[in-house]
Protein backbone atom coordinates (compact mmCIF):
# COMPACT_ATOMS: atom_id res chain seq x y z
CA UNK A 1 0.00 0.00 0.00
CA UNK A 2 0.70 3.81 -0.96
CA UNK A 3 0.04 5.36 2.56
CA UNK A 4 1.17 8.73 1.05
CA UNK A 5 -1.80 9.94 -1.05
CA UNK A 6 -3.19 13.39 -2.24
CA UNK A 7 -6.41 13.88 -0.50
CA UNK A 8 -8.28 17.17 -1.34
CA UNK A 9 -5.49 18.48 -3.16
CA UNK A 10 -2.87 17.59 -0.34
CA UNK A 11 -0.77 15.10 0.61
CA UNK A 12 -1.66 13.11 3.47
CA UNK A 13 -0.24 10.42 5.67
CA UNK A 14 -2.90 8.15 5.89
CA UNK A 15 -5.38 10.37 7.23
CA UNK A 16 -3.27 13.43 8.41
CA UNK A 17 -2.85 16.15 6.51
CA UNK A 18 1.64 16.13 6.29
CA UNK A 19 0.99 20.04 5.97
CA UNK A 20 -0.53 19.80 9.74
CA UNK A 21 2.54 17.68 10.84
CA UNK A 22 5.08 20.50 9.26
CA UNK A 23 2.95 23.28 11.31
CA UNK A 24 2.49 20.95 14.62
CA UNK A 25 6.37 19.35 14.81
CA UNK A 26 8.09 21.44 12.51
CA UNK A 27 10.55 20.66 9.30
CA UNK A 28 12.45 18.81 8.44
CA UNK A 29 10.53 15.72 10.20
CA UNK A 30 10.22 11.77 9.41
CA UNK A 31 6.74 11.17 8.85
CA UNK A 32 6.14 6.93 8.70
CA UNK A 33 2.79 5.45 8.69
CA UNK A 34 2.58 2.04 11.18
CA UNK A 35 -0.11 1.15 8.53
CA UNK A 36 1.94 0.71 5.71
CA UNK A 37 5.07 -0.98 8.24
CA UNK A 38 1.91 -3.84 9.38
CA UNK A 39 0.94 -3.94 5.14
CA UNK A 40 4.78 -4.90 4.49
CA UNK A 41 5.06 -6.92 7.11
CA UNK A 42 1.98 -9.08 6.60
CA UNK A 43 3.20 -9.24 3.00
CA UNK A 44 6.20 -11.02 3.73
CA UNK A 45 4.71 -13.12 6.61
CA UNK A 46 1.87 -14.03 4.02
CA UNK A 47 4.41 -15.17 1.20
CA UNK A 48 6.07 -16.80 3.64
CA UNK A 49 3.77 -18.53 5.98
CA UNK A 50 4.45 -22.18 4.21
CA UNK A 51 7.46 -22.58 5.33
CA UNK A 52 7.17 -21.51 8.66
CA UNK A 53 10.27 -18.81 8.49
CA UNK A 54 10.86 -16.09 11.71
CA UNK A 55 11.29 -12.49 10.37
CA UNK A 56 13.71 -10.71 12.30
CA UNK A 57 13.73 -7.19 11.24
CA UNK A 58 17.29 -5.44 10.67
CA UNK A 59 16.62 -3.08 13.18
CA UNK A 60 19.63 -0.54 11.36
CA UNK A 61 16.98 -0.27 8.62
CA UNK A 62 15.03 1.87 11.36
CA UNK A 63 15.35 1.47 14.83
CA UNK A 64 13.02 3.48 16.48
CA UNK A 65 11.41 2.11 19.30
CA UNK A 66 7.43 2.92 18.07
CA UNK A 67 8.34 1.33 15.14
CA UNK A 68 10.01 -1.89 16.00
CA UNK A 69 7.54 -2.19 19.04
CA UNK A 70 5.02 -1.89 15.37
CA UNK A 71 6.94 -4.36 13.96
CA UNK A 72 7.20 -6.16 17.06
CA UNK A 73 3.02 -6.78 17.75
CA UNK A 74 2.99 -8.26 14.48
CA UNK A 75 5.17 -11.28 15.79
CA UNK A 76 8.46 -9.80 14.25
CA UNK A 77 11.94 -10.75 16.23
CA UNK A 78 15.39 -8.75 15.96
CA UNK A 79 18.26 -8.81 13.64
CA UNK A 80 21.04 -6.73 15.98
CA UNK A 81 24.20 -5.90 14.66
CA UNK A 82 25.32 -3.55 18.25
CA UNK A 83 25.02 -3.88 22.05
CA UNK A 84 23.04 -0.39 21.46
CA UNK A 85 20.36 -2.25 18.95
CA UNK A 86 19.93 -4.82 21.32
CA UNK A 87 18.94 -2.51 23.98
CA UNK A 88 16.52 -1.12 21.76
CA UNK A 89 15.53 -4.49 20.99
CA UNK A 90 14.54 -5.24 24.58
CA UNK A 91 13.46 -1.80 25.02
CA UNK A 92 10.81 -1.68 22.36
CA UNK A 93 9.51 -5.30 24.20
CA UNK A 94 10.99 -7.77 21.34
CA UNK A 95 11.78 -11.22 23.25
CA UNK A 96 15.23 -11.96 23.67
CA UNK A 97 14.16 -15.55 22.10
CA UNK A 98 13.79 -13.68 18.78
CA UNK A 99 16.70 -11.50 18.97
CA UNK A 100 20.01 -12.60 16.32
CA UNK A 101 22.84 -11.10 16.77
CA UNK A 102 25.02 -10.03 13.75
CA UNK A 103 27.92 -8.04 12.94
CA UNK A 104 31.55 -8.47 11.65
CA UNK A 105 32.96 -7.15 15.04
CA UNK A 106 31.33 -7.84 18.54
CA UNK A 107 33.47 -6.86 21.17
CA UNK A 108 33.50 -8.94 24.24
CA UNK A 109 31.47 -6.69 26.55
CA UNK A 110 28.78 -6.81 23.89
CA UNK A 111 29.11 -10.73 23.90
CA UNK A 112 28.76 -10.86 27.24
CA UNK A 113 25.63 -8.74 27.54
CA UNK A 114 24.16 -10.57 24.68
CA UNK A 115 24.80 -13.89 26.69
CA UNK A 116 23.54 -12.44 30.04
CA UNK A 117 20.33 -11.70 28.25
CA UNK A 118 19.69 -14.95 26.40
CA UNK A 119 19.21 -13.94 22.64
CA UNK A 120 18.16 -17.10 20.27
CA UNK A 121 21.94 -17.17 18.54
CA UNK A 122 24.66 -14.88 17.05
CA UNK A 123 25.73 -14.51 14.01
CA UNK A 124 29.59 -15.02 13.93
CA UNK A 125 31.94 -13.85 11.23
CA UNK A 126 35.23 -15.14 11.37
CA UNK A 127 37.56 -17.81 13.28
CA UNK A 128 39.00 -14.89 16.20
CA UNK A 129 35.18 -13.72 16.48
CA UNK A 130 34.28 -17.63 17.62
CA UNK A 131 37.25 -18.19 19.99
CA UNK A 132 36.27 -14.46 21.51
CA UNK A 133 33.00 -15.53 22.20
CA UNK A 134 33.72 -18.99 22.89
CA UNK A 135 36.15 -17.54 26.01
CA UNK A 136 33.79 -15.44 26.83
CA UNK A 137 30.55 -17.88 27.41
CA UNK A 138 33.42 -20.07 29.33
CA UNK A 139 33.92 -17.66 31.99
CA UNK A 140 30.30 -16.55 32.26
CA UNK A 141 29.84 -20.83 32.51
CA UNK A 142 27.43 -20.56 29.40
CA UNK A 143 26.61 -22.42 25.96
CA UNK A 144 26.50 -19.77 23.20
CA UNK A 145 24.19 -20.65 20.27
CA UNK A 146 26.01 -19.61 16.94
CA UNK A 147 25.32 -19.76 13.20
CA UNK A 148 28.10 -19.10 11.02
CA UNK A 149 28.09 -16.62 8.04
CA UNK A 150 29.40 -17.94 5.11
CA UNK A 151 30.15 -15.73 2.01
CA UNK A 152 28.72 -17.12 -0.75
CA UNK A 153 30.98 -15.28 -3.44
CA UNK A 154 27.39 -14.34 -5.46
CA UNK A 155 27.36 -10.86 -6.98
CA UNK A 156 24.20 -9.30 -5.67
CA UNK A 157 23.87 -6.73 -8.24
CA UNK A 158 23.73 -3.66 -6.40
CA UNK A 159 25.41 -0.51 -5.52
CA UNK A 160 29.30 -1.47 -4.28
CA UNK A 161 28.97 -0.04 -1.00
CA UNK A 162 26.04 -2.34 -0.36
CA UNK A 163 27.02 -5.21 -1.29
CA UNK A 164 28.29 -8.30 0.77
CA UNK A 165 28.54 -11.44 -0.71
CA UNK A 166 31.61 -11.02 -2.38
CA UNK A 167 34.95 -12.57 -1.39
CA UNK A 168 36.66 -8.93 -1.47
CA UNK A 169 33.98 -7.86 1.13
CA UNK A 170 34.68 -7.89 4.50
CA UNK A 171 31.85 -10.18 5.43
CA UNK A 172 31.50 -14.21 6.83
CA UNK A 173 33.72 -16.66 6.19
CA UNK A 174 34.45 -17.94 2.73
CA UNK A 175 32.89 -21.08 1.73
CA UNK A 176 36.01 -23.25 0.65
CA UNK A 177 37.03 -22.72 4.72
CA UNK A 178 33.08 -23.83 5.93
CA UNK A 179 34.04 -27.22 6.53
CA UNK A 180 37.41 -26.79 8.77
CA UNK A 181 35.83 -23.86 10.45
CA UNK A 182 32.45 -25.26 11.38
CA UNK A 183 34.40 -28.62 12.53
CA UNK A 184 36.48 -26.22 15.04
CA UNK A 185 33.48 -24.52 15.89
CA UNK A 186 31.71 -27.94 17.13
CA UNK A 187 34.74 -29.18 18.94
CA UNK A 188 34.60 -25.50 21.17
CA UNK A 189 32.96 -26.52 24.62
CA UNK A 190 31.24 -23.15 25.08
CA UNK A 191 29.93 -23.11 21.43
CA UNK A 192 27.20 -24.64 19.80
CA UNK A 193 26.89 -24.54 16.40
CA UNK A 194 23.19 -24.64 15.60
CA UNK A 195 23.57 -23.63 11.94
CA UNK A 196 24.47 -21.38 9.20
CA UNK A 197 23.96 -17.82 7.94
CA UNK A 198 24.42 -15.29 5.16
CA UNK A 199 23.47 -12.17 3.63
CA UNK A 200 24.77 -11.38 0.25
CA UNK A 201 23.67 -7.34 -0.06
CA UNK A 202 21.13 -5.10 0.08
CA UNK A 203 18.55 -3.09 -1.74
CA UNK A 204 18.31 -6.10 -4.37
CA UNK A 205 15.53 -6.26 -7.05
CA UNK A 206 16.86 -8.64 -9.47
CA UNK A 207 16.10 -11.78 -7.09
CA UNK A 208 18.85 -14.23 -9.45
CA UNK A 209 21.58 -13.92 -6.86
CA UNK A 210 19.24 -14.95 -4.15
CA UNK A 211 18.70 -18.40 -6.16
CA UNK A 212 22.64 -18.81 -6.97
CA UNK A 213 23.25 -17.74 -3.02
CA UNK A 214 20.68 -20.45 -1.49
CA UNK A 215 21.81 -23.00 -4.06
CA UNK A 216 25.27 -22.98 -2.78
CA UNK A 217 24.47 -22.62 0.65
CA UNK A 218 22.16 -25.67 0.67
CA UNK A 219 24.84 -27.57 -0.82
CA UNK A 220 27.06 -26.44 2.14
CA UNK A 221 24.48 -27.68 4.88
CA UNK A 222 24.45 -30.89 2.79
CA UNK A 223 27.69 -31.54 3.00
CA UNK A 224 28.37 -30.29 6.72
CA UNK A 225 25.73 -32.42 7.19
CA UNK A 226 27.51 -35.58 5.51
CA UNK A 227 30.15 -34.87 8.19
CA UNK A 228 28.34 -35.22 10.82
CA UNK A 229 27.44 -31.74 11.95
CA UNK A 230 23.80 -31.46 13.38
CA UNK A 231 22.55 -27.81 11.10
CA UNK A 232 19.37 -27.03 12.29
CA UNK A 233 18.72 -23.77 11.06
CA UNK A 234 19.70 -21.51 8.33
CA UNK A 235 19.82 -17.94 8.00
CA UNK A 236 18.46 -16.16 4.89
CA UNK A 237 19.88 -12.91 5.58
CA UNK A 238 18.02 -9.69 4.45
CA UNK A 239 18.55 -7.59 1.15
CA UNK A 240 14.74 -7.60 -0.46
CA UNK A 241 15.10 -4.19 -2.57
CA UNK A 242 12.21 -2.21 -2.37
CA UNK A 243 10.83 0.71 -5.43
CA UNK A 244 12.29 3.60 -5.32
CA UNK A 245 11.65 4.77 -8.52
CA UNK A 246 8.48 3.45 -9.39
CA UNK A 247 9.54 0.97 -11.92
CA UNK A 248 11.10 -2.33 -10.24
CA UNK A 249 8.97 -4.13 -7.35
CA UNK A 250 10.13 -7.44 -6.05
CA UNK A 251 7.69 -10.15 -6.02
CA UNK A 252 7.94 -11.45 -2.90
CA UNK A 253 6.62 -14.55 -3.95
CA UNK A 254 8.84 -15.29 -6.32
CA UNK A 255 11.54 -14.44 -3.83
CA UNK A 256 9.02 -17.22 -1.34
CA UNK A 257 9.22 -19.32 -4.45
CA UNK A 258 13.22 -19.33 -4.31
CA UNK A 259 13.50 -19.82 -0.37
CA UNK A 260 10.83 -23.05 -1.02
CA UNK A 261 12.97 -24.72 -4.08
CA UNK A 262 16.29 -24.22 -2.89
CA UNK A 263 16.15 -23.92 1.06
CA UNK A 264 12.58 -25.43 2.79
CA UNK A 265 13.88 -29.31 1.66
CA UNK A 266 16.37 -29.17 3.99
CA UNK A 267 13.78 -29.13 6.87
CA UNK A 268 15.69 -26.75 8.83
CA UNK A 269 14.68 -23.96 11.13
CA UNK A 270 14.71 -21.06 8.58
CA UNK A 271 15.03 -16.97 9.74
CA UNK A 272 15.08 -14.13 7.64
CA UNK A 273 16.35 -9.93 8.50
CA UNK A 274 14.62 -8.33 6.32
CA UNK A 275 14.97 -4.36 6.79
CA UNK A 276 14.25 -1.76 4.05
CA UNK A 277 11.39 -4.07 2.77
CA UNK A 278 9.75 -3.51 5.96
CA UNK A 279 10.12 0.27 6.78
CA UNK A 280 11.42 1.80 3.73
CA UNK A 281 8.19 2.85 1.60
CA UNK A 282 6.38 3.91 5.05
CA UNK A 283 8.11 7.12 5.39
CA UNK A 284 8.87 9.92 4.08
CA UNK A 285 11.22 13.39 4.77
CA UNK A 286 9.11 16.27 5.32
CA UNK A 287 10.87 19.50 4.06
CA UNK A 288 9.97 23.15 3.49
CA UNK A 289 11.77 25.18 1.00
CA UNK A 290 14.06 27.81 2.22
CA UNK A 291 15.02 30.10 -1.00
CA UNK A 292 14.83 29.52 -4.47
CA UNK A 293 17.58 30.17 -6.42
CA UNK A 294 18.17 30.82 -10.07
CA UNK A 295 21.35 30.22 -11.51
CA UNK A 296 22.29 30.45 -14.94
CA UNK A 297 22.53 26.72 -15.55
CA UNK A 298 20.12 25.53 -13.07
CA UNK A 299 17.70 26.17 -10.35
CA UNK A 300 18.34 25.78 -7.17
CA UNK A 301 15.74 24.70 -4.39
CA UNK A 302 17.06 25.12 -1.05
CA UNK A 303 15.38 23.10 1.36
CA UNK A 304 15.53 22.82 5.04
CA UNK A 305 16.62 19.13 5.19
CA UNK A 306 20.09 18.63 4.28
CA UNK A 307 22.68 15.59 3.96
CA UNK A 308 22.89 15.39 7.37
CA UNK A 309 19.42 13.72 7.92
CA UNK A 310 19.14 12.10 4.23
CA UNK A 311 22.51 10.94 3.36
CA UNK A 312 21.68 8.19 0.98
CA UNK A 313 21.22 10.42 -2.28
CA UNK A 314 25.18 11.66 -1.82
CA UNK A 315 26.67 8.53 -0.48
CA UNK A 316 25.03 5.86 -2.78
CA UNK A 317 23.60 8.29 -5.72
CA UNK A 318 20.74 6.94 -4.40
CA UNK A 319 16.75 8.35 -5.87
CA UNK A 320 14.73 9.01 -3.77
CA UNK A 321 11.14 10.66 -5.60
CA UNK A 322 10.08 14.33 -4.53
CA UNK A 323 6.80 15.63 -4.61
CA UNK A 324 5.14 18.80 -3.56
CA UNK A 325 2.76 18.44 -0.45
CA UNK A 326 0.40 20.56 -2.66
CA UNK A 327 -0.99 18.67 -5.53
CA UNK A 328 -1.35 19.90 -9.28
CA UNK A 329 1.03 23.30 -8.50
CA UNK A 330 1.92 24.82 -11.86
CA UNK A 331 4.48 23.30 -14.21
CA UNK A 332 7.91 24.84 -14.51
CA UNK A 333 9.78 24.39 -17.29
CA UNK A 334 13.39 24.01 -15.42
CA UNK A 335 14.79 21.08 -13.71
CA UNK A 336 15.68 21.85 -10.34
CA UNK A 337 18.29 20.69 -7.64
CA UNK A 338 17.02 19.85 -4.24
CA UNK A 339 20.09 21.03 -2.27
CA UNK A 340 20.12 21.56 2.14
CA UNK A 341 21.94 24.08 3.73
CA UNK A 342 25.15 21.89 4.73
CA UNK A 343 28.25 23.59 3.34
CA UNK A 344 29.02 20.70 1.00
CA UNK A 345 28.56 20.09 -2.77
CA UNK A 346 27.41 16.75 -2.04
CA UNK A 347 24.50 18.12 -0.29
CA UNK A 348 21.58 17.52 -2.43
CA UNK A 349 18.37 15.22 -2.23
CA UNK A 350 17.97 15.28 -5.98
CA UNK A 351 19.64 16.50 -9.39
CA UNK A 352 17.59 17.54 -12.16
CA UNK A 353 14.59 16.90 -10.91
CA UNK A 354 11.09 18.19 -12.95
CA UNK A 355 9.32 19.70 -9.78
CA UNK A 356 6.46 22.59 -9.96
CA UNK A 357 7.38 26.07 -9.50
CA UNK A 358 8.46 26.52 -5.93
CA UNK A 359 8.44 29.33 -3.30
CA UNK A 360 10.05 30.00 -0.13
CA UNK A 361 7.71 28.62 2.47
CA UNK A 362 6.70 25.44 0.47
CA UNK A 363 6.97 21.77 1.36
CA UNK A 364 8.09 18.91 0.09
CA UNK A 365 8.29 15.19 0.68
CA UNK A 366 11.24 12.93 -0.24
CA UNK A 367 9.93 9.40 -0.54
CA UNK A 368 10.98 6.17 0.97
CA UNK A 369 12.73 7.63 3.68
CA UNK A 370 11.73 5.00 6.06
CA UNK A 371 14.52 2.97 6.05
CA UNK A 372 18.19 4.49 6.40
CA UNK A 373 16.80 8.23 6.96
CA UNK A 374 17.09 9.23 10.37
CA UNK A 375 19.33 6.11 11.49
CA UNK A 376 22.01 7.48 9.34
CA UNK A 377 21.21 10.81 10.42
CA UNK A 378 23.68 13.36 12.30
CA UNK A 379 24.33 16.38 13.79
CA UNK A 380 26.97 17.77 11.16
CA UNK A 381 27.02 21.41 11.02
CA UNK A 382 25.41 21.66 14.31
CA UNK A 383 21.72 21.10 12.93
CA UNK A 384 19.61 19.53 15.25
CA UNK A 385 18.69 16.06 14.15
CA UNK A 386 15.43 15.61 12.20
CA UNK A 387 12.22 14.54 14.56
CA UNK A 388 10.50 11.50 13.76
CA UNK A 389 6.37 11.46 13.97
CA UNK A 390 4.63 7.61 13.53
CA UNK A 391 0.93 8.17 11.72
CA UNK A 392 -1.89 5.55 12.50
CA UNK A 393 -5.34 6.26 10.63
CA UNK A 394 -6.02 9.95 11.62
CA UNK A 395 -3.99 10.31 14.82
CA UNK A 396 -0.19 10.88 15.01
CA UNK A 397 2.62 11.10 17.43
CA UNK A 398 5.77 12.28 18.31
CA UNK A 399 8.37 9.43 18.43
CA UNK A 400 11.04 11.04 18.62
CA UNK A 401 11.47 14.80 19.32
CA UNK A 402 13.78 17.28 17.77
CA UNK A 403 16.30 17.80 20.34
CA UNK A 404 16.76 21.45 21.82
CA UNK A 405 19.88 23.45 21.14
CA UNK A 406 20.98 23.45 24.69
CA UNK A 407 20.71 19.47 24.69
CA UNK A 408 23.19 19.48 21.54
CA UNK A 409 25.76 22.26 22.63
CA UNK A 410 25.62 21.18 25.98
CA UNK A 411 26.94 17.76 25.34
CA UNK A 412 30.73 19.33 24.88
CA UNK A 413 33.15 19.79 27.85
CA UNK A 414 35.31 22.45 28.54
CA UNK A 415 38.88 20.88 30.14
CA UNK A 416 40.36 23.18 33.50
CA UNK A 417 42.99 24.67 31.16
CA UNK A 418 40.26 26.30 28.90
CA UNK A 419 38.64 29.42 31.15
CA UNK A 420 35.15 29.18 31.26
CA UNK A 421 33.34 30.53 28.03
CA UNK A 422 33.41 34.54 28.68
CA UNK A 423 30.07 36.45 26.66
CA UNK A 424 31.44 37.77 23.18
CA UNK A 425 33.01 40.56 23.46
CA UNK A 426 33.31 43.36 21.17
CA UNK A 427 36.75 44.42 21.58
CA UNK A 428 37.30 45.24 17.81
CA UNK A 429 34.16 47.84 18.14
CA UNK A 430 36.01 49.75 20.93
CA UNK A 431 33.44 48.81 23.63
CA UNK A 432 35.88 47.51 26.74
N1 LIG B 1 21.29 -8.64 7.61
C1 LIG B 1 22.56 -8.22 7.52
C2 LIG B 1 23.64 -9.10 7.97
C3 LIG B 1 22.85 -6.95 6.98
O1 LIG B 1 24.11 -6.55 6.88
C4 LIG B 1 21.78 -6.11 6.53
C5 LIG B 1 22.05 -4.79 5.99
C6 LIG B 1 20.47 -6.60 6.66
C7 LIG B 1 20.26 -7.87 7.20
C8 LIG B 1 19.28 -5.81 6.23
O2 LIG B 1 19.33 -5.50 4.88
P1 LIG B 1 18.05 -4.87 4.15
O3 LIG B 1 16.95 -5.90 4.19
O4 LIG B 1 17.66 -3.64 4.87
O5 LIG B 1 18.52 -4.59 2.77
N2 LIG B 1 22.71 2.09 4.40
C9 LIG B 1 22.47 1.33 3.18
C10 LIG B 1 22.08 -0.10 3.46
C11 LIG B 1 23.08 -0.85 4.31
C12 LIG B 1 22.66 -2.26 4.59
C13 LIG B 1 23.57 -2.93 5.55
N3 LIG B 1 23.21 -4.26 5.91
C14 LIG B 1 21.43 2.08 2.36
O6 LIG B 1 20.99 3.15 2.75
O7 LIG B 1 21.07 1.62 1.26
Amino acid sequence: MDAFTYRDGSLHAEGVPLARIAAEVGTPVFVYSATAIEAQYDALAAALADMNIGICYALKANSNQAVIATLAGRGAGADVVSEGELRRALAAGVHPSKIVFAGVGKTAGEMRFALETGIHQFNLESEPELELLNDVAAGMGVVAPVAIRFNPDVDAKTHAKITTGKKENKFGIEIEQAKAVYARAAAMANIDPVGVAMHIGSQLTDLAPYRAAYRRMADLVRSLRAEGHDIRRVDLGGGIGIDYSGDHIVDLATYAAIVREEIAPLGAELLCEPGRLLVGNAGVLLTRTIFVKHGSAKRFVIVDAAMNDLIRPTLYEAYHQIVPVIENAPESPHPADIVGPVCESGDYLARDRALPELDAGDLLAVKSAGAYGAVMGSSYNTRLLAPEVLVRGDDFAVVRPRPSYEALIGQDRLPDWLSPPQPMRRAAAGED
